[in-house]
C-alpha cells in the first residue's frame, strides 16, 4: 500500500516537473523561471508568496526611481545579478547570490521582462 503511494507520488512528481511545457510567450515563459527559481519563497505577488523580500506586485513601478541613472529594467537586471549592490531599505541583506547561474540568456530576460510586467 505505502508502497503503491510512494510510486505514484514520484510519478506525478515527475509528471509536473517533466510535463510543463516551455511556454514560447516571453512573458507567460517569464513566470514558468520565477516558479522554478521559487521566487515567491521570499517575495510576494499580489497575496501569493513569502514576505522575506519585499513585495514585486508593484516592481516594475518601484525598480525605476530606486537608483537615480538606472532605468526600471536596469535596476532589476542588477537586483538579481548582485542583489547586495542596493539593500531596500528595511530589509535584510539575504536574497541568495548566484540564482540567475544556470539561467539561459533567453531565460534571464524573459524573467525580467515578466517582473517590468508588475506595474
Ligand atoms: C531567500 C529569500 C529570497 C529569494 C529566494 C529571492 N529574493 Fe529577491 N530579495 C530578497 C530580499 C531579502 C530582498 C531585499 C534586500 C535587497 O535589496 O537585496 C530582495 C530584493 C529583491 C528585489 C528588489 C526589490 C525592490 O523593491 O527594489 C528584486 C527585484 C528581487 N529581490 C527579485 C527576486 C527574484 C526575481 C527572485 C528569484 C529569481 C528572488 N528575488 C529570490 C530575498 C529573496
Amino acid at each position: 500500500m505505502m508502497r503503491l503511494f510512494g510510486l505514484a507520488l514520484a510519478a506525478c512528481l515527475f509528471a509536473v516537473a517533466c510535463t510543463e511545457p516551455r511556454a514560447t510567450d516571453p512573458i507567460e515563459r517569464g513566470t514558468q523561471v520565477y516558479r522554478q527559481k521559487n521566487c515567491a519563497s521570499c517575495h510576494q505577488v499580489g497575496s501569493e508568496g513569502g514576505t522575506v523580500g519585499p513585495p514585486l506586485t508593484h516592481i516594475g513601478t518601484v525598480a525605476g526611481p530606486r537608483k537615480p541613472g538606472m532605468s526600471a529594467e536596469e535596476y532589476i537586471r542588477e537586483s538579481i545579478l548582485d542583489p547586495g549592490a542596493y539593500i531596500v531599505p528595511s530589509y535584510p541583506d539575504t536574497m541568495p547570490r548566484g540564482l540567475a547561474r544556470g539561467l539561459s540568456q533567453e531565460d534571464f530576460d524573459d524573467l525580467v521582462r515578466y517582473l517590468l510586467t508588475l506595474k
